[in-house]
């Protein structure tokens, strides 16, 4: 199911900055972009309105993690707004994320954040007392996802082989940590290139900076969707 834009994420703090950046687009050119909670918190449900209104596909990253009846609820009001992909954490639990598929509907696509790449496996053992390998822990959360009925999870690129592997080859793999060739890591710690992501089987990528901060965010959009789609 592999999506052929990149999706990108859109991590600025103000509506305008969004409207500003999205203005620079051909407006032939549809888009599919990631909201996060920054952006979420600050503008509210409109903020997702307005780039609908555009022609836009949005991921909203919102990574819901509560009681099953209160994230059924909240996914039932987050499929009203029209989002085309949302998240859960898959620590909430396979009861949870049933009830957010429920909620949500069948429509968009629902994925689950297993470990956050910013979690060592020495915190993870300490922090959450699981004995086991980071990776073991991963791929657990992946079964579990896919047992819901969910489409899939968020990952690291270097991981997209084995989780495909221990769920099945249409489990959707969504890959953070995109860097082309030659451009700034930044805060990221283990990259991939948008052609590499592509070879080891990722569906999604998602690029924020080196599209959002670059001096010709569309050119620098065109040139990562090309090295994408190969
Ligand atoms: O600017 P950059 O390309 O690093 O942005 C990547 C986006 O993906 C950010 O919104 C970041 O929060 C998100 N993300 C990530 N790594 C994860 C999960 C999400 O970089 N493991």
């Amino acid at each position: 199911m592999r999506e052929n834009r990149p999706v990108i994420a859109l991590d600025f703090p103000t509506f305008e900055e969004v409207k500003a950046f999205l203005a620079q687009f051909p407006k032939e050119e549809k888009l599919f972009v990631k909201v996060g909670m920054e952006l979420y918190y600050a503008c509210g449900p409109d903020i997702v309105t307005y780039i609908k209104s555009l022609g836009h596909s949005i991921f909203l990253d919102l990574k819901l993690h509560d009681i099953p009846n209160t994230v059924r609820s909240a996914m039932a009001v987050l499929a009203k707004l029209g989002v085309d992909m949302t998240n859960v954490h898959a620590a909430g639990g396979v009861e949870m994320m049933q009830a957010a598929r429920e909620g949500l509907g069948e429509g968009p696509i629902l994925i689950a954040v297993t470990q956050l790449t910013s979690t060592s496996e020495a915190q993870m053992q300490a922090d959450q007392n699981i004995q086991t390998s980071l990776t073991d822990s991963v791929l657990n959360y992946a079964r579990k996802t896919a047992e819901a009925g969910l489409d899939g999870v968020v990952c690291s690129a270097h991981e997209v082989e084995a989780i495909k592997s221990t769920t099945s080859s249409n489990f959707v793999c969504l890959t953070p940590g995109i860097r082309p060739s030659g451009s700034a890591i930044g805060d990221q710690k283990r990259v991939m290139t948008p052609s590499e992501a592509r070879t080891i089987g990722s569906d999604y990528i998602v690029v924020g900076r080196p599209i959002t901060q670059a001096e010709n965010p569309v050119e620098a959009y065109q040139a990562i969707k090309e090295e994408w789609n190969g």
